[in-house]
């Protein structure tokens, strides 16, 4: 049982069974780490096929740590497609299905929507002892909690059969476990003392970091507990990764003037980041953020603004910044070449919008290799995991396993993402099997450049020498 809050009467006991509708990457693993802190978890997914393989054990997902915590609570974890008896036996169900963006900005919200009405037909169809605790995991536009409720109610749902609350996720890709077991802060929203009550059991072995850590030493002993309103804690959501978009545009924005002066971004970025009020991270130059979330957070939240007149100058900037980056990766490309890339071979180093994962949603890469392609070039795009799946996604695209062999006979390359296997290049024989002028455009500043000039690389990195 989790800490009495001050001055209550009631006895609050931890909820012990909880729902996760959406066995996709924020919801399988927020289902495995409520399952090791102790809770009995059922995820439910519309995908026949997702629940067979998670009921086999094969994780569909590769974030490190999963399998291990997952084993660790095997018997307090179920898998299913079937709803209506998870919501029946639940005390709480987290809400954490995709809510991809469109091309204006908004979200797609069908399959929350889908999700709501289910459950409040359910919930309309059986009474209930105390109110189940629907979350708002999935990233959800502000006034999100309330549109659940209206859903539910519109599904059946009688008004005390639910309460709503929000508990936006600052999962990375590659750190979701740790970033689920040692957040930097827990943030729920609500209106209803109850279910913030429960939710507060819930997070406390993660508020007080109570529980055995799958690492060591461990990330951290104390966690900040935020519980606020549900716009405010909806609004935390984007302004958090706008933010952090907004800081990588910065940089790059800086790096373009360390072009100029000739000084290091790498040294500014050090140099300021040392501020606490700064700090080090996201100040990482070069062809700029991608994934699933900070472009679809930040159009979002400007579609979200304009809808109702106010404009978001910054974001705008900030995207348009974006944009730049990749563009110049281009046209670097296109002035080395003699300003035609027609019939040109050039190599695309790291396709996944980041290391260490196969997503390619919103990755730099693809929409490099596509302007490059536009233009007549012949690209040769080389990921450890993802060049099949990219091959698929760009036509014209031929996808390489090995880097030498797309940098074979290829007079350009760009390192589009920093994959360990492209930071560990021979740049010797990338230089001995490409053609003149063996351009290299580093789009992540991952490789040194006076190895890569020594090599007999034309090197051409973002903010340094
Ligand atoms: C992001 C947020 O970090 C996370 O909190 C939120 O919940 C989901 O969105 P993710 O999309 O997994 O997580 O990737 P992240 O590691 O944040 O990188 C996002 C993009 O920014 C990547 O394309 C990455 O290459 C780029 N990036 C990151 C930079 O260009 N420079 C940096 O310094 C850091």
């Amino acid at each position: 049982m989790g800490r009495m809050p001050e001055g209550s009467e009631r006895e609050v006991v931890a909820p012990r069974r909880v729902a996760v509708v959406g066995a996709g990457h924020v919801g399988l693993v927020t289902a495995a780490c409520l399952a090791y802190l102790g809770c009995e978890v059922t995820a439910v997914d519309s995908d026949p096929r997702k629940v067979e393989a998670l009921r086999r054990g094969n994780l569909y997902i590769h974030e490190p740590h999963l399998r291990d915590i997952l084993d660790a609570c095997r018997e307090r974890v179920r898998f299913t497609t079937d709803l209506e008896p998870v919501v029946l036996a639940s005390e709480v169900l987290f809400v954490a299905v995709g809510t991809p963006g469109r091309a204006d900005g908004s979200v797609d919200l069908s399959g929350v929507e889908g999700v709501a009405r289910g459950v409040g037909r359910v919930l309309g169809g059986a009474g209930r002892e105390r109110p189940l605790v629907v979350v708002n995991k999935s990233t959800v536009p502000v006034g999100g909690g309330d549109y659940v409720s209206r859903l539910l109610r519109e599904g059946g749902a009688g008004e005390g059969s639910f309460r709503v609350v929000s508990n936006p996720e600052f999962l990375r890709e590659g750190r979701a476990v740790l970033d689920t077991l040692f957040p930097d802060r827990v943030v729920l929203g609500g209106e209803s003392e109850e279910a913030l009550e429960i939710m507060r059991e819930l997070y406390c072995p993660i508020v007080e970091q109570s529980f055995p850590s799958p690492i060591e030493p461990r990330p951290k002993r104390e966690v900040p507990l935020i519980v606020t309103d549900l716009a405010s804690a909806e609004t935390i959501k984007y302004a958090a990764n706008a933010f952090l978009a907004t800081k990588i545009s910065f940089i790059n924005e800086i790096s373009r003037f360390c072009e100029l002066v000739g000084a290091d971004v790498g040294e500014v970025a050090r140099g300021i980041g040392l501020d606490h009020r700064i700090g080090g991270a996201f100040l990482e130059a070069g062809i700029g953020w991608g994934g699933s979330c900070f472009p679809k957070d930040v159009a979002a939240l400007r579609a979200m603004a304009e809808g109702q007149g106010l404009g978001m100058p910054l974001l705008a900037a900030a995207e348009e910044v974006n944009l730049a980056q990749r563009r110049e990766a281009v046209c670097r490309v296109r002035s080395a070449l003699g300003g035609s890339l027609e019939g040109e071979r050039v190599a695309l180093l790291g396709l996944s919008f980041k290391p260490g994962t196969e997503d390619l949603r919103g990755s730099p890469a693809l929409e490099i290799a596509a302007l490059l392609i536009m233009e007549g070039a012949r690209v040769a795009g080389y990921d450890p995991v993802s060049a099949k799946k990219a091959a698929r996604r760009v036509p014209g695209l031929e996808p390489c396993h090995d880097p030498y062999s797309a940098l074979e006979d290829a007079r350009a390359a760009v390192v589009a993402t920093a994959w360990e296997e492209v930071r560990a290049l021979d740049l010797v024989r990338a230089a001995a099997i490409m053609r003149e002028p063996r351009l290299l455009v580093d789009g992540r500043n991952a490789l040194d450049p006076e190895e890569a000039r020594a090599a007999g690389l034309l090197y051409s990195g973002f903010g340094r020498g």
